[in-house]
């Protein structure tokens, strides 16, 4: 018996293509620190220039963070806005730096409901890099999962595509590239919280204590070593999946 699409390549001991993170523990950092909670944004900005490095380093080539929330407008006004301030002088700041490094910018969410002059910025920043090969750099802003599958099967209903897996995955906002292998989400909790629904189906699940801003590279190694010690199955058996790597 075949299934209809041959099985994933299995990950075993490789570094993975595709690492997502959801950046989580900016404000309990800050807090402990005595500091407002902007400052722990801040921060985990200079965590994510440092992770960005040491993906190059290592061979990843996807990197897909969650940096702000469909449900994170929730919060005060003011955290919102200091985020949505940050994001606008990322883009001003970090571009040039991720440019020089060969990385492919992305902004993935929902543009819609972003200050206006957001969206001309980050069409830019994704036009300046869109010639470079050496990381593709994800990030999820104005982003939820739910988001994403609705956008998707409403694209595929306005033109009357019909709906299977296939399609509604090349209608998602990360079609460009393929599922994480890993997914990294710091500050303790575990828990999806919106973050990539369809995408997550067999990916490799790791959680960290670490507050996102005081994420070293000790710990980065740490992940990339335990997802280097499972063996995806995606619905196969053990010996299965040994006899298809020997
Ligand atoms: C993650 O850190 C960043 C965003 C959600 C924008 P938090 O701000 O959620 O930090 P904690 O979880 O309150 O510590
Ligand atoms: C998830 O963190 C979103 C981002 C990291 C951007 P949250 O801090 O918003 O998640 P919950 O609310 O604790 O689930
Ligand atoms: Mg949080």
């Amino acid at each position: 018996m075949t299934a209809p699409d041959s099985p994933p390549p299995c990950g075993g001991g490789s570094i993975p293509a595709h690492v997502a993170i959801v950046m989580d523990g900016n404000g309990r950092w800050a807090r402990r620190r005595l500091l407002p909670r902007v400052a722990g944004h801040r921060a985990g900005m200079e965590t994510l220039r440092r992770v960005i490095g040491w993906c190059i380093e290592r061979g990843v080539r996807v990197l897909t963070v969650f940096a702000f929330s469909s449900e994170n407008w929730a919060r005060p006004d003011e955290e919102v806005s200091a985020i949505l301030r940050l994001m606008g002088q990322a883009l001003m700041e970090e571009v040039p730096r991720l440019h020089e490094a060969g990385v492919r910018l992305h902004v993935v969410g929902d543009r819609s409901g972003l200050p206006p002059e957001l969206p001309p910025a980050i069409e830019a920043a994704e036009q300046r890099t869109a010639g470079n090969t050496r990381l593709v750099l994800n990030v999820c802003f104005n982003y939820g999962g739910r988001w994403d599958i609705v956008q998707a099967a409403q694209a595929l209903a306005r033109h009357g595509e019909p709906i299977t897996e296939q399609s509604l995955a090349q209608a998602l906002a990360l079609a460009h590239v393929s599922d994480p292998d890993l997914l990294i989400r710091t500050g303790g909790e575990q828990r999806i919280s919106n973050f990539l629904l369809w995408q997550l189906a067999y990916t490799e699940l790791y959680f960290s204590a670490r507050l996102w801003p005081a994420f070293d590279a000790t710990e980065f190694d740490r992940a990339l070593a335990a997802y280097a010690r499972r063996q995806r199955r995606y619905g196969r058996t053990p010996e299965q999946v040994a006899a298809q790597a020997a």
